[in-house]
């Protein structure tokens, strides 16, 4: 009777978080068909919180600092001069659904690995993210394993719906541009500050379906190189890929850790691709171990595909 009782709430429960998802996915979709209607109505969306993101109340806000504007972080073809944007720094502050999003995650997260850090917050996250490198015994299985935390995020008839009715659209500009779009509004809190911009596809048109990252928090938090692409980088191209039809290609940056996204975009061969082939960064805790461990100071080939 008990069983059935906390069974039942835990599915209701369930049911909840799947509606709050597809609430949330849907009002991208909203969003994005105001930006198709009028580019201006949308950059004040996205970058002043006007009415329809301010009642999602979610999304992360990007504060004003200076009036000096950055042609990198223009949105799209807008004319307004969008005043929250100044000089390569954009400064976050965390809105109220950052928290619910990072325990979400946290929680597909530690599902998965089956261990949770004692620690609370974003710290506590990246010892799971740890955890979740050393289980896996090779890069792939890593690889897969957050594949399926991304998964897990989503209610999965939504993925197969957008796969099957926006990923084709305007061959697939309109699902990059809308995943560009939806990225920079709801991972900040993973991410630090993004802004949508433009990138090159391949068929030479250009594209409002990038996404930069100015100091990716994630890397900047992890430390290593082999967290970066094994945890993130691959299993968000193939995510993306594979399950939402969307092409991508994630281009980090080591030197100032910051990241563009680019929707639209194969990610070339594993042997093509310059990231892949990065030594590690000096600051990451597990090479100081390994080189430790094997008592050699030459270990600089990263734990990567
Ligand atoms: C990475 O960033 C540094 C510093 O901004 C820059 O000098 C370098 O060219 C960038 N590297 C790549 C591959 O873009």
């Amino acid at each position: 009777m008990h069983a059935t009782g906390n069974s039942r709430v835990v599915s209701s429960l369930y049911v909840i978080v799947n509606y709050i998802t597809v609430f949330f996915y849907f009002s991208h979709y909203l969003l994005f068909l105001f930006y198709l209607f009028d580019c201006s109505s949308m950059e004040a969306l996205i970058l002043h919180r006007l009415p329809l993101s301010s009642s999602l109340s979610s999304l992360p806000s990007l504060k004003p600092k200076t009036l000096h504007r950055n042609p990198n972080f223009r949105l799209c073809c807008s004319s307004t001069q969008s005043e929250t944007i100044e000089e390569g720094k954009l400064e976050y502050k965390p809105g109220m659904f950052d928290g619910l999003f990072l325990s979400f995650f946290r929680h597909k997260m530690v599902e998965e690995v089956g261990w949770d850090s004692e620690k609370p917050g974003y710290d506590g996250l990246i010892e799971v993210v740890n955890r979740l490198m050393m289980k896996g015994r090779t890069n792939l299985e890593t690889e897969e394993a957050a594949v399926r935390v991304l998964r897990s995020l989503f209610p999965p008839f939504l993925l197969e719906l957008f796969q099957l009715l926006i990923a084709p659209l305007g061959e697939g500009k309109v699902a990059a541009m809308m995943v560009a779009r939806a990225t920079a509004l709801s991972c900040q809190w993973l991410m630090g500050p993004c802004a949508v911009n433009s990138v090159d596809l391949p068929d030479g048109s250009s594209c409002q379906s990038g996404v930069l990252v100015q100091k990716c928090k994630y890397l900047e938090e992890s430390k290593c190189v082999g967290i970066c692409i094994n945890t993130c980088k691959l299993p968000t191209q193939t995510f993306f890929n594979e399950h939402m039809g969307v092409p991508l290609l994630m281009e980090p940056n080591f030197t100032d850790y910051s990241c563009q996204f680019k929707f639209g975009v194969s990610p070339p061969p594993s042997a093509d691709d310059k990231a892949l082939h990065e030594p590690c960064l000096d600051i990451c805790p597990n090479v100081a171990r390994r080189r430790r461990l094997s008592g050699k100071n030459n270990v600089d080939q990263c734990p990567k595909v």
